[in-house]
């Protein structure tokens, strides 16, 4: 069983668990993710790694709640466990690869939008940690739906805060922002999108009108996470991929984004009953 050990609501829909997992903590590396199951009858639910401590054991996960299953997740507690915590599961970031002659030419700029700004942490934390140039756009709607801005800030030579709707930062989403640092005279060799998929198409062409490679990490639909049932596929450079073993991060440039993008939404109808007949399996309520 996978002890719960902390919990904190970062805002009131995106929860931030640490969890007992000494051996998925000691093999964890940036861009990898793991998939929870809450109880026995769990639906099997991919999460990225946001952070890992091989010493200590843990792993955390940041978890918004949007439909059943990721509202069974945030309704445990400390000193509760989850039935099964799978992972790390996904080819690690390509820097992690990278020779420290490749490194020693690298300026990344890690773009996250929303929920997305978790998975960015690990791999802004890496870079650091590895003499990397790193800055950090995060974005969100508004002020209150920013999380990780003093972790982030910790972790990147500049962050860069934007919203919609100008409550904190700069007032505009995360590519007018990056449109702004680029201008204002910063110049990067990689850039990392993670967030939801419309996002991460619209901030790949800025990358592309800007000369800047991208790599998203996609967060296609997924079942078993290893490469069997197929229902991660995504179409990169026109060939048939899979999320879970050949991902989640692929090239930005070559991603078919409005195909990823239907293939994502097709269970919506199912989704939204299944999410309007929910009563939480282990008793704590919608
Ligand atoms: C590699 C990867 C990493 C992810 N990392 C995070 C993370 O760190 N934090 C986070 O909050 N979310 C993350 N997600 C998304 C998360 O898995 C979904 O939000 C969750 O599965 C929704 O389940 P639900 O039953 O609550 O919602 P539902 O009502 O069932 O579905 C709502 C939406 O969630 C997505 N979704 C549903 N089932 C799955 C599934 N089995 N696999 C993938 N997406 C699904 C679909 O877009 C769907 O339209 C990640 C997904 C992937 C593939
Ligand atoms: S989730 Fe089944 S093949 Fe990728």
């Amino acid at each position: 069983m996978y002890q719960i050990l902390t919990k904190e609501m970062l805002t009131p829909t995106i929860c931030r668990m640490s969890v007992r997992a000494p051996r998925l903590a000691a093999a964890a590396q940036p861009g990898q993710f793991l998939i929870v199951r809450a109880d026995e009858k769990g639906e099997r639910i991919p999460l990225t790694i946001s952070d890992y401590d091989a010493g200590r054991g843990t792993v955390t996960i940041v978890t918004q709640k949007i439909g059943a299953s990721s509202s069974d997740i945030i309704a445990f507690e400390p000193g509760e466990a989850f039935a099964d915590v799978v992972g790390p599961l996904g080819l690690p970031s390509e820097f992690v690869n990278m020779s420290p002659d490749e490194l020693s030419r690298q300026r990344y700029i890690l773009i996250a939008g929303g929920v997305g700004t978790a998975p960015v942490y690990p791999q802004a934390k890496w870079l650091k940690a590895h003499g990397v140039p790193v800055d950090v756009i995060i974005g969100a709607k508004t002020k209150d739906l920013l999380i990780y801005v003093e972790e982030m800030r910790a972790v990147c030579d500049n962050l860069f805060i934007c919203t919609d709707d100008g409550s904190a930062g700069f007032k505009g989403m995360g590519t007018n922002m990056l449109e702004k640092v680029v201008a204002d005279g910063h110049s990067y060799t990689q850039a990392v999108i993670i967030g939801p998929m419309i996002m991460m198409k619209f901030t790949t062409l800025t990358c592309r009108k800007l000369g800047i490679p991208a790599v998203v990490s996609l967060n296609t639909l997924m079942v078993d996470g290893t490469g069997m049932c197929g229902a991660c596929r995504v179409s990169v450079g026109g060939k048939t991929r899979f999320a879970c073993v050949e991902g989640p991060e692929f090239d930005g440039y070559e991603v078919d984004f409005d195909e990823a993008m239907r293939r994502q939404g097709q269970y919506k109808a199912e989704e939204a009953e299944a999410n309007e007949k929910h009563v939480c399996k282990i008793g704590r309520g919608k």
